[in-house]
Parts: C-alpha cells; structure tokens; sequence
C-alpha cells in the first residue's frame, strides 16, 4: 500500500485547528504554514471541517482536471456569499440550472469585440482618475481608494448604465462598506460553529442590514434600467433582461437578474482594483521595470495622445507588469475545489468525495518546482520565448476550467487602459514610506496605501 497521510500542524484534541486561524488575513497565515510542509500539501480540521491545502503544480494539476474535481461552495466562504450573491454566476453550484443558463446568456458579452465596445466608457472614467489626481498635484492620494472609484465605476456604466460618480465624492460609496463588512462576515461565518455565529446577534443584524443596502441599491439599478434612463442595450444588464438561452430556451427570472447584477458589482470591481494598486506597489519597488512601463507609454502615447483600443492592444511591458503582479499578488488568494467521488492525488494522498481542497495562489505562484527566483518580480518571465516553458498549472490568477473567471479580458483591458493612462500623466513618490500591509476579504489589497502624485514634467 503506498498511500500516505497528509501531514497537519499541531492542533488541540477536540477543538482541531479553529483556535489558531487568526480572525484577519487567514489566507496569508495558510501561506506561511505552507513552508513546513514542502511536499505541497497539508490538512487542517477548521471548525469541525477538514480541509486540504494543496499548492505543489504537480498536485494542483491534477485538482485541476475537471473530470475528478469541481468547485466547492458547500462549506467555504462562498456558501455565506450566496446570502446576498444568491445563484448569480460566481456562487452558484455547478448542478443549479441558474449556473448554465447564465454562462451562455452572458459570455457574448465577454467577447474580445465586446472588449472594444466597452472601450470608450473604460476611457471616459480612467480619465475621471486622471483628473482627480491633477487636482491633488503633489498631496498624498489613497491609491487603493481610487483604483477602487475607477473599477466599480466602469463595471456599472459598461455593464448597466449605471452612474455611481465616485469621482465626485469625498467619501467611497456606501456599497462599498456594506459590502467590504459583508464579505468579511462571510469569512468569519465559514472558519467558526454556526453556534458561534448565532450568539453574534448585533453583528447579524448589521450583515442583514448590508445585504438590504446592497440589494436596494441594485434594484435601482435594474429599475433605471426599465425605466429607459440606462445606455447600451447589449451589455450585460441589457442580455439579461432580453436574451434567452440557447439551449433551454429559457430567459432569466427576476431574482437571478439580481443576484447577477450584484455578482458583477462585487466580482468586477474588488478584483481589478487590487491588481491595480499591487502593480503600482510593485512598480515602486522596481524602478527599472518603472522605467521601462515609462519608455513604453511615452513611445505608444507622445505627449497627450489619448489611446484608443487598438494602442492598448499594441503594448507589451504594461501587459507582462500585469502578469507578473497577479503572479506574486493574486487578488483573490485561495480558490475551492472537491472530488467527485473517492480519490487518490500524488499517488499516494487519499481524498473522499466531496472534501474540501483549497489551492492556494501565494505558494502555488512561488513554488520552487516551476519557477526561478521565485520572489523576484522579473516581467521577462512572461516574454514569449519564457511563457512556452512555464509549468502549466503553477499559475492560476483566474481560477480554472469552466469557473474560471469570465471576466479576464475585460480586467485585462480595463487594468492595460487605467495604468497606461496614469504613468502617462504622473510621477509617484512614496513620502511615508509604505510597508505592504495586505487587507483581506476573501479577495486582498494593500491597506492604507498613499503614493503622492505628480504631473510629469516635459523635460522628464
Ligand atoms: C471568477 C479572478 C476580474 C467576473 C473568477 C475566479 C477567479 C477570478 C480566481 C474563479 C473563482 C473560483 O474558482 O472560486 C479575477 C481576477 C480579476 C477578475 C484576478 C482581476 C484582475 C473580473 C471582472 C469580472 C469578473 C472584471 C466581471 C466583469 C467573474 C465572474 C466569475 C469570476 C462572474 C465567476 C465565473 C463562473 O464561475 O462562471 N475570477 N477576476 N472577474 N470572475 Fe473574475
């Protein structure tokens, strides 16, 4: 017999491994046990469950075919984010016809002509950043915040019609904080007995009371929408509202045009927004990589040219920059999958049916089998004469297979268009110094992070 236990951190009999998960950043802390167990795998009971953590490219490869493995959502955080993302694209389960039928009505709307159709919205409020920025000329701006308006902006007007003018406002939108403290309640419900959770009374009345918020708010949304004050008939909004699925026939209900709606809100901006400020982080930290983004606007985009799609599609540092950041700071850190029945991955580690298995992206991204100089932001990784080397599963920032994001192109676009703009107009300097303080809710960003912005000068 050649199986062999997968090996766990110490626990505590009973209680298992719950009382040491920190109550913040939990992902990070899964990262850092990953370094006593290089065989790149081990397991945890967290709150009577037993989870896998796999992050070996050769095991992760396998976790990732698709005849053997789905994806999880019974038992993960994205069980407590059906609360208010009910069967919407990303928390519904892989049997639920809601899944299906909205995967075909929408993917149209993902296409890379779509992507050029989108394009001159993503400008219109990439520009309204820029102009931001020109009013706080040389003050300290917070670099998350503002991605953060531009990304929930942009999937609102390009997928809705929608107008939040976060711009505008000193203050984020009120969305944003119902749906950052949900996100966060939902993590917590997932690594804690749901006796715990039902002695939490206030913090259940705020979740319900951020759901209302957030619910409300997409409800007008869909009602502007009806009322003829909304753009665009074929974004996504438009499709779902009028499309019917190819294969049922059927069109989506109203519920689900809800839970859509928001699924896009969260899903298309949180994202997007941290790759944003890490690429920026990491550009700080790489001044000859800077350099190099510098060169390429300034060669693509002289003086103030505006770029339309096709320059956007012409570039290639600002594109390998994006790549190498989402390889050493994937947005969302930890991705679920399970076995379909009773397996064995490795040869020799036993999973049962319906386990939870978590790849993690941080040790995956890092791992010494399938890359050089692991820690090292190096954007020559991703030239193509490099790519056609790397290990095919080491590197999962859009999760895998059919669940895989379908948003990828227009994040991509979206990311390509906002840095490309903003190294055209600005030079940061880091006054304060910035220590990497990630903030997680089950996606992360860099917390607290204040760059000062300044117009570039001619001569520069
Ligand atoms: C799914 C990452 C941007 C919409 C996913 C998944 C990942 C991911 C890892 C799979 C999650 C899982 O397996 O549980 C990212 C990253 C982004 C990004 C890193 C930005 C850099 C976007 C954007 C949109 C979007 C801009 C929408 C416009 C979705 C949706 C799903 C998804 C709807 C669920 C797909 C399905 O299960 O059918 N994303 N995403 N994402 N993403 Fe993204």
């Amino acid at each position: 017999n050649s199986l062999r236990p997968i090996r766990s951190p110490r626990g505590i009999p009973l209680l298992g491994h719950t009382p040491q998960i920190p109550g913040t950043n939990p992902v990070e802390y899964f990262g850092e046990l990953s370094e006593q167990f290089p065989e790149g795998i081990y397991g945890m009971d967290i709150a009577g469950i037993e989870q896998v953590f796999v992050y070996d490219p050769d095991l992760v490869a396998e976790v990732c075919d698709e005849t053997r493995f789905f994806k999880q959502i019974e038992k993960t955080p994205l069980a407590h984010v059906r609360d208010y993302a009910g069967a919407g694209l990303f928390t519904a389960h892989q049997h639920e016809e809601e899944w299906g039928m909205a995967h075909r009505v929408l993917m149209p709307a993902f296409s890379q002509r779509a992507m050029k159709a989108y394009y001159g919205q993503m400008l219109e409020i990439a520009q309204n950043l820029v102009g931001k920025w020109e009013s706080r000329e040389g003050q300290p701006v917070n670099i998350t915040d503002d991605y953060t308006r531009l990304t929930l902006d942009t999937i609102a007007l390009t997928g809705f019609g929608y107008r939040f003018g976060s711009f505008a406002e000193e203050e984020l939108h009120p969305f944003l904080n119902a749906l950052l403290e949900s996100l966060v309640e939902s993590l917590r419900r997932s690594q804690e007995l749901p006796m715990m959770t039902k002695l939490r009374k206030a913090d259940d009345k705020k979740y319900r009371a951020n759901i209302q918020q957030m619910q409300d708010l997409v409800e007008s949304v869909i009602k502007e929408r009806r009322q003829g004050k909304g753009t665009g008939e074929d974004d996504l909004l438009g499709l779902m509202l009028e499309a019917t699925d190819p294969e049922t026939g059927k069109s989506l209900d109203d519920d689900n045009v809800r839970d859509q709606v928001l699924t896009f809100l969260i899903a298309g901006h949180e994202t997007t927004s941290g790759l944003l400020s890490f690429a920026t982080y990491s550009l700080m930290r790489n001044p000859h990589i800077l350099a190099q983004a510098y060169a390429e606007v300034d060669r693509l985009m002289p003086g103030d040219t505006v770029p339309d799609y096709d320059t956007i599609m012409q570039m290639d540092v600002i594109p390998r920059i994006l790549e190498e950041t989402l390889r050493l700071w994937a947005p969302i850190p930890m991705i679920g999958k399970s076995p379909l029945e009773d397996t064995v991955i490795g040869g020799c580690y036993e999973l049962k049916k319906g386990a939870r298995v978590n790849i993690i992206e941080g040790p995956l991204h890092t791992h010494p089998k399938a890359w050089e100089r692991p820690q090292e932001f190096d954007i020559n990784r991703w030239l193509p004469e490099n790519r056609v080397n790397h290990h095919p599963h080491a590197y999962k920032p859009f999760g895998n297979g059919v669940r895989a994001c379908i948003g990828r192109q227009f994040a991509l676009t979206e990311a390509r268009l906002a840095l490309a703009l903003v190294l055209q107009k600005f030079k940061f300097s880091d006054m304060t110094d910035y220590k990497m303080d990630v903030k997680e809710a089950l996606t992360r960003k860099p917390g607290g992070f204040e760059l000062n912005v300044r117009t570039r000068q001619e001569h520069e």
